[in-house]
C-alpha cells in the first residue's frame, strides 16, 4: 500500500505552519508544508526541522491552475493519491487597506474561494477511502450572512444548491461590487465575509455530493481558528498553536467517524450556521 500523505495550503507560516507542527506529531505519514513562495517554504522546514520535526515540501500557489496541476501530478507520481488535504492558505485586506472596493472583492473572491475551489477539483479525483478534507474558514462568514438580504442567505443555505450555481453567486458579488450595485442586491460590503461564506457554503455543497461517491468514509468539513496572532490578524488572544486544534481535529477524525460532515465547526463544536443567529455574533476574521 501507498504510503499515506497529508497537504496543507499556505502551510509556511501562522495557522497552517502550526497544522504541520501537530500533523507531524500525530499523522502517521508524510505531511506537505506547502507555500506559494519557495524560499519561504523551505525557510518553514529548516523552521520545523529544529523542532525535530520532518514534514516535506511542494510549491502550490492556490491561484494557479499551473501549480495546482505539478502539486497534483507529483501526488499522483509519487503517493498514487491523498489522504487529508487542509485547505488553511487565504488572505485578508487590513481594515486600512486603501485598496480599492472592487480589487478586495475581486482578489478575495479569487483566492480565498476560487483557489480552495480549484485546488479541491484537482485534487478530489485523488482522494482515498477514508480521507479528510478540512477548509480554513472563518466566522466572518456567518457574519457576512448576517448582513445579507434574504433571498441571498435562502440561497446561500439551501440544501439544494450546487456547485455551478454557488460559482454563479460569487462571480455575482464580484460583478455586482463593479457595477457599484451589491448593497442593492443584498451583498455586504465585506469582501472577506463574504468569500469565506463561499468556502462555508461549498463545504455543504462538496459533501451532499459525496453522498453518491463510491469511495467510502470521506468527511469534508471547515472550520473558524478563533481569533488567531498571525500576520493576518496580529492581536488575536489565541496562539497559531491553539488556532490549529480545529483543523487537526478534523483532518485526523477517526475511520468509520460517520460525522461531522459537510459541517462548520469553531473550537471542535459544530456551529449551526442554517439557523438565523448561529454564528453571527462574533468578532470578524
Ligand atoms: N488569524 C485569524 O485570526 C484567522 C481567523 C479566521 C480565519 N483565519 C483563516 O485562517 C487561515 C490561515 O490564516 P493565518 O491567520 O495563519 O494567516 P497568515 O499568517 O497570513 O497565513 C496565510 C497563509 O496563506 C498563504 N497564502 C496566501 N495566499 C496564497 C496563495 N495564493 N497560495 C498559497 N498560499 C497562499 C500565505 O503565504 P505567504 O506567506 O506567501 O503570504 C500564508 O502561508 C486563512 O484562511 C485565514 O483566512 C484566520
Amino acid at each position: 500500500m501507498s504510503k499515506r500523505v497529508v497537504v496543507v495550503t499556505g502551510s509556511n507560516k501562522g495557522i497552517g505552519l502550526a497544522t504541520v507542527r501537530a500533523l507531524c506529531k500525530n499523522f502517521d505519514g508524510d505531511v506537505f508544508v506547502t507555500a506559494r513562495d519557495e524560499g519561504r517554504g523551505q525557510q518553514a522546514i529548516k523552521d520545523l526541522e529544529k523542532e525535530n520535526l520532518h514534514p516535506k515540501f511542494h510549491q502550490l500557489d492556490i491561484t494557479s491552475k499551473e501549480s495546482i496541476g505539478k502539486l497534483k501530478e507529483f501526488l499522483e507520481k509519487n503517493y498514487g493519491g491523498l489522504d487529508v488535504l487542509v485547505n488553511n492558505a487565504g488572505i485578508a485586506y487590513k481594515s486600512a487597506s486603501t485598496a480599492p472596493f472592487t480589487e478586495q472583492a475581486e482578489v478575495s473572491v479569487g483566492c480565498n474561494f476560487f483557489g480552495t475551489l480549484d485546488v479541491c477539483d484537482a485534487l478530489f479525483p485523488l482522494l482515498r477511502p477514508h480521507s479528510r478534507v478540512v477548509h480554513v474558514a472563518s466566522r466572518a462568514g456567518t457574519m457576512a450572512l448576517g448582513k445579507m438580504g434574504k433571498e441571498l442567505v435562502t440561497k446561500l443555505r439551501s440544501s439544494t444548491l450546487t456547485q455551478p450555481e454557488l460559482i454563479a453567486l460569487m462571480n455575482q458579488f464580484v460583478s455586482d461590487v463593479k457595477a457599484g450595485n451589491h448593497e442593492a442586491k443584498g451583498w455586504p460590503a465585506w469582501a472577506y465575509g463574504t468569500s469565506k461564506l463561499g468556502v462555508i457554503a461549498l463545504t455543504a455543497v462538496q459533501a451532499r455530493a459525496m453522498t453518491g461517491d463510491s469511495r467510502e468514509d470521506i468527511l469534508i468539513n471547515c472550520c473558524c481558528p478563533g481569533l488567531v496572532a498571525t500576520d493576518m490578524y496580529p492581536k488575536g488572544p489565541k496562539t497559531p498553536d491553539q488556532g490549529a486544534e480545529t483543523s487537526v481535529y478534523l483532518a485526523l477524525l477517526p475511520v468509520n467517524a460517520g460525522k461531522p460532515q459537510g459541517e462548520f465547526l469553531g473550537e471542535k463544536k459544530v456551529i449551526p450556521w442554517l439557523k438565523d443567529g448561529a454564528g453571527m455574533n462574533f468578532n470578524p476574521l
